[in-house]
């Protein structure tokens, strides 16, 4: 089938890359001819495992093309999606201008029967948005076409986009027009295979689903981070009722690991957008509210305990931070605990030396000039000379450090885990103070 995808960012390139794969004919547009230049000599520009090859692979086979001309994009799909980006502006509310931007394009364009697909997440409302952006300016040029506009929200994580894109757990889809249905349905057969998995409703509950999902998920987190708080007090294992509450079907096993907080493109931008929301219609999002205010305070968790540790005074301190990204298995930085942490440690004169096994680049852009960040080639070189060691990021590469080494490096003997990597009692063998989030042997109970 034509396709078309407007944004070649983490969401419409890997989009594109799968749907490539399975025999589609995408063409990517975007408006950086930078991004487009560099798509074709196969520089990819997000750190995703098993996009390059994917990528590669389908532009050297002709199935995607990348290019900036607007109007051989529009041309070419019969299903066109919106995958640009949704800012929050200043008021946390999702910025709709380039949606709005490429469907006043699209109406430029077309000239025959288009399906629109929002893929962008976007607020309840936004399809409509389209449409009525689409009409006015096809009634302004006194065009006569017609197209539909859907709704059909991503569900995939960094670091395992393409998997989550190839096996996608459900497809939803948007929309009460049948044709657009069955085209859907067609373009998505190859994904959906085993049993159904595409869910059709209207248009507002689609947009909906997307945002109760992640809010959903960051509710579960910051639920657990509250709970670990409280363990830390009453001097419980947050690690054991984890796992006590987690084989309660009901509940599981997933996303109710504690830590210094959820970062990402996701999680805080669209629990802040869903709030936002409640708020035009006259809703207090009570939940979503305390489930942002708990995911801020975490992210200050192990300042905090670097600062009670040091009696309040890191002055001069060399702190070695393993993990910068939001997670592990991606380069992105937004909304990463790790700059909190840093930011604060120095504000209160401390230097950091830092390691992160795929994010040190995305962090020197960012922290250009900053003299009190030294970014370091390994693990093991970033202890050279520090005060005491903190994990913000789980990487697989820190899971089975070598303890003795850490401990002939650091001037102080302690780890602050803001993953809860490690047994406690494990740490305390090789002579090191451990201090992991609402862990039984607390900071906040030992000093
Ligand atoms: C998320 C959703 O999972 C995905 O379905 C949606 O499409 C986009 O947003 P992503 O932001 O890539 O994906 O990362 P995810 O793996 O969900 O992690 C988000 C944050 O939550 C990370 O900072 C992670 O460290 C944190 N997290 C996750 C926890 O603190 N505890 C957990 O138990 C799980």
């Amino acid at each position: 089938m034509k396709v078309t995808v407007f944004g070649i960012g983490y969401v419409g390139l890997v989009q594109a890359a799968v749907l490539a794969e399975v025999g589609h004919d995408v063409v990517c547009v975007d408006v950086d001819q930078n991004k487009v230049d560099n798509l074709e000599k196969g520089i990819i520009p997000i750190y995703e495992p098993g996009l390059t090859p994917l990528v590669k692979s389908n532009f050297e086979a002709g199935r995607v093309v990348f290019t900036t001309d607007a109007e051989k994009g529009v041309k070419h799909g019969d299903l066109v999606f919106i995958a640009v980006g949704t800012p929050p502006d200043e008021d946390g509310s999702a910025d709709l201008k380039y949606v709005l931007a490429v469907a006043q394009t699209i109406a430029m364009h077309m000239q025959a029967h288009k399906i629109i697909i929002n893929k962008s997440t976007v607020p309840v409302g936004t399809a409509d948005r389209v449409t009525a952006k689409v009409t006015e300016v096809l009634a302004d040029l006194q065009k006569s076409v017609s197209f539909d506009v859907v709704s059909n929200p991503e569900f995939l994580k960094e670091g395992a986009a393409v998997a989550d894109c190839m096996r996608p757990d459900r497809i939803i889809l948007g929309t009460s027009s049948e044709r657009s249905e069955k085209k859907l349905r067609e373009l998505y057969a190859p994904f959906n295979r085993n049993h159904d998995k595409i869910i059709v409703m209207d248009v507002r509950s689609a947009e909906l689903t997307k945002y109760a999902a992640n809010c959903m998920l960051a509710t579960k987190i910051s639920f657990m981070n509250e709970i670990a708080n409280l363990a830390e007090l009453f001097g419980a294992d947050v690690e054991n009722v984890r796992k006590g509450i987690g084989s309660d079907p009901r509940i599981g096993y997933q996303f109710i690991y504690p830590g210094c907080g959820y970062g990402g493109s996701c999680f805080p931008k669209d629990v802040q957008a869903l709030v936002r929301s409640a708020k035009g219609v006259g809703y207090q999002a009570k939940v979503l509210e305390a489930v942002e205010a708990v995911n801020y305070r975490q992210k200050e968790k192990l300042f905090d305990y670097i600062m009670r540790y040091y009696k309040n005074d890191v002055a001069g301190k060399t702190i070695a931070l393993w993990g910068l990204s939001f997670k592990p298995n991606t380069d992105d930085m937004r909304e990463a605990s790790s700059r909190v942490l840093m930011e604060k440690l120095w504000e209160q004169g401390a230097r950091v030396q830092a390691y992160d096994p795929e994010a040190m680049e995305e962090t020197q852009r960012i922290y250009a000039g900053q003299d009190r960040l030294s970014l370091m080639g390994t693990k093991e070189a970033a202890l050279n000379g520090a005060d005491c060691l903190v994990i913000c990021t789980e990487w697989q590469a820190f899971r089975a450090p070598d303890f003795e080494l850490i401990k002939s490096k650091i001037a102080d003997p302690v780890i602050f885990d803001g993953r809860n990597l490690f047994e406690p009692a494990l740490i305390s063998e090789y002579g090191l103070h451990y201090y992991g989030i609402g862990r039984g042997q607390s900071i906040v109970q030992a000093i």
